[in-house]
């Protein structure tokens, strides 16, 4: 990697303890404990907070230190920093990169107008297991689904210089395969093949590393037996060596000090020292600092290797401009969501919707009288998981529904709570006999996703499942709106439901984008990202699965029938020794891609560019063009999602029966009439 003049001149003039001092970055909630550390030589802090106080450290650094080097600011910037978008899940169901992008690129005004310098994010794990609650950070079950939103976040956050006002250096994270772990319980072991890292858990990296990404976080799980923060194969020989990664690897929160009950250091020096060895640039959490400072010193630690990850760190501070001015205008800090913010969430909260079913009663059409029940009634936790205190608040979706629909004679009566159950519910069927229609705003809050948020049952949590299915039995046509941080069993009440739209956690503009697609002012038309499973025992669940030796073609439905001649008997052996659930129907609830819209279309028979081609043209970069003709059939502008999946009907090891190689979202007019 090239070192400018500055950055040589500085790793000669550094001393021992300076150099470790920049290789870490420290939580520390007060200004005062904060200023000690960076005249103390902390390289780099979490945000303080405001531009001020970030501009109050920046002159501690610069000015009260002995070389004067400004410190990187990081924090979690996920989905929004003041004005909160759509969770990364709800993005990826957007399938639509632009809108990706263009959050990512408001968040990095946000918070780089405050002085943040350097986001944790985004998540590019790819994930086929709803049990773990950080499936709501990430952009699901697909490769390269999850591969593109990343390539958009990395863009939006970096745009074209990291030196610019509205830039700050991006994360991924969290590296590599942490959306594996056994039972779907977060922080568990992950036994990936080289097949699945390779295929499945690598790729998304790739394509964000390929993007320029600055950074990479290393993540809590082992691959292999081997925790990733002591991982050489992959953060070194895979990341630096093979991909020539020149950024910065940063250990996760404690990341390193967890090496010791992960069973592999002995104590913190020695989880430092096999952490550095591996490739880990950057410890978060102040690991050296409270190690033996004898036990790592240069005897102990390869210097070459300490220099190599400074001159990283150096280069990421000098990319971003802080040598030249660390500080911020502290007047020009964006503390409010402007109208245009506002504005661009509310439309991608819209965007991010998926209409899971709809016999025709959505969009609403004025009906006079309405119930809106359910816990997200009222409830003005819509903001979703890994929103830091001082977001943008969210209103409830009653209020919205008031102030959109006036005229209209609304009863609001929650009914349930998100988990207990006070029983509201025979007030709410009682209130649902005389009206056209009743709201059920159902859903998990927040808190139940997100890290160290896994759940064993998928199910809406509390009493929810019962108030729609005792409302449904009213005979009244009952909408049910999901807000959720991932896919969920739906099983037992989606067929009393006359509409289902996923709106997941919608961000400052939840509400306001709900009450959107319910008037039709928006449409629903994004997608699914990852399936949402018929039963818990499914999990994990997705769609590019390989076809197994013995694949089912009907789902092993248990009747006594079965039973007694033993499931499918003489006439059907074949499809006994399948690969099924006894008692399941085959395949997930809703499968990944699934969704519609309020528009009608049809499609035309897609014409490929090529008949054949060879592999030694594709190797050559050699591209494969599909036209298909779609076209509106409805009365009304709507946005279909064409998806192009690529079979690999022989391949050299069991190929996924198909796999999503290319996507796009467009909006069509009807047909004149
Ligand atoms: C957390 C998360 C990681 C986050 C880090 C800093 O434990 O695993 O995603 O960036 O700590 O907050």
């Amino acid at each position: 990697m090239s070192q400018s003049r500055r950055i040589r001149m500085l790793l000669d003039e550094l001393s021992w303890a300076e150099k470790l001092g920049q290789l870490q970055i420290v939580f520390r909630p007060d200004l005062h404990d904060a200023e000690q550390l960076v005249r103390d030589g902390i390289g780099s802090v979490f945000w303080p907070r405001s531009a001020a106080a970030t501009n109050a450290l920046q002159r501690v650094a610069v000015e009260e230190t002995r070389l004067g080097i400004p410190v990187l600011v990081g924090l979690d910037v996920i989905h929004g920093h003041r004005t909160i978008a759509p969770v990364p899940l709800a993005q990826a169901a957007s399938f639509d990169p632009s809108v990706v992008r263009d959050l990512a690129r408001l968040a990095a005004a946000e918070a780089r107008s405050a002085g943040v310098t350097w986001t944790f994010s985004p998540m590019v794990d790819v994930s086929r297991d709803p049990r773990w609650g950080r499936v709501v950070e990430g952009y699901g079950e697909d490769v390269h689904l999850t591969a593109e939103m990343g390539r958009a976040m990395v863009r939006g956050y970096q745009g074209e210089t990291l030196a610019a006002s509205d830039a700050i250096a991006a994360t991924a994270k969290h590296f590599v395969a942490y959306g594996q772990p056994e039972g779907g319980r977060d922080y568990n072991t992950v036994d990936a093949s080289e097949h699945r890292l390779r295929n499945v858990h690598l790729e998304p990296f790739r394509a964000v590393v390929d993007e320029g990404a600055a950074s990479v976080m290393a993540a809590f799980n082992t691959v292999g037996g081997r925790p990733m923060h002591a991982n050489r194969r992959l953060l070194t020989d895979v990341l630096k060596s093979e991909w020539g990664f020149g950024g910065v690897i940063v250990g996760d929160a404690d990341g390193v000090r967890n090496l010791i009950p992960h069973g592999v250091a002995g104590d913190l020096a020695e989880a430092v020292r096999v952490a550095c060895v591996a490739g880990l640039d950057v410890e978060m959490g102040g690991a050296p600092s409270d190690a033996q400072a004898a036990e790592l010193g240069p005897d102990r630690l390869d210097p070459a290797r300490v220099d190599d990850a400074v001159a990283r760190v150096l280069a990421l501070k000098e990319a971003l401009g802080l040598f030249d001015d660390p500080f911020v205008p502290e007047g020009d800090e964006r503390t409010e969501p402007t109208e245009d913010a506002r504005r661009l969430v509310r439309t991608a909260a819209a965007r991010s919707s998926v209409l899971l079913t709809n016999d025709g009663t959505l969009p609403l059409s004025n009906p006079p009288r309405v119930l809106v029940t359910g816990p997200y009634a009222e409830s003005t936790d819509h903001l979703g998981a890994w929103t830091q205190s001082f977001a943008a608040g969210a209103r409830s979706i009653a209020d919205e529904l008031r102030s959109r629909m006036p005229r209209t004679d609304l009863r609001v009566i929650p009914a349930v709570g998100f988990l207990d159950g006070h029983d509201g519910i025979p007030d709410a069927v009682a209130a649902a006999r005389d009206r056209d229609v009743v709201l059920v705003f159902a859903g998990e809050p927040s808190t139940l996703s997100g890290e160290a948020a896994s759940r064993s049952d998928l199910r809406l949590p509390g009493r929810q499942e019962e108030l729609i299915r005792q409302v449904a039995a009213t005979g009244v046509p009952v909408v049910v709106v999901l807000e959720n941080g991932r896919p969920l069993v739906v099983a037992d009440w989606i067929d009393d439901a006359a509409a289902v739209v996923e709106a997941w956690h919608g961000g400052t503009e939840a509400a306001a984008a709900i009450v959107d697609v319910l008037l039709g002012d928006a449409e629903p038309a994004g997608r699914l990202p990852m399936s949402f499973p018929r039963s818990v025992g499914q999990v994990p669940i997705h769609y590019a699965h390989e076809s197994t030796g013995r694949p089912a073609t009907t789902g092993g439905m248990l009747t006594e029938a079965s039973v007694d001649i033993g499931l499918h008997g003489p006439d059907n052996v074949h499809e006994q020794y399948t690969s099924k659930y006894l008692d399941l129907e085959l395949g997930p609830q809703f499968a990944f891609g699934h969704g519609s819209g309020y528009a009608a279309f049809t499609h035309g028979t897609p014409r490929v560019s090529h008949g054949e081609i060879p592999l030694e043209a594709l190797e050559r970069g050699e591209t494969v063009g599909i036209d298909v003709v779609v076209t509106n059939t409805s009365d009304r502008s709507g946005d279909e999602v064409v998806q192009a999946y690529l079979e690999d009907v022989v391949s050299s090891v069991a190929p996924p029966v198909r796999r999503l190689v290319a996507f796009e979202r467009r909006t069509i007019e009807p047909e004149a009439p």
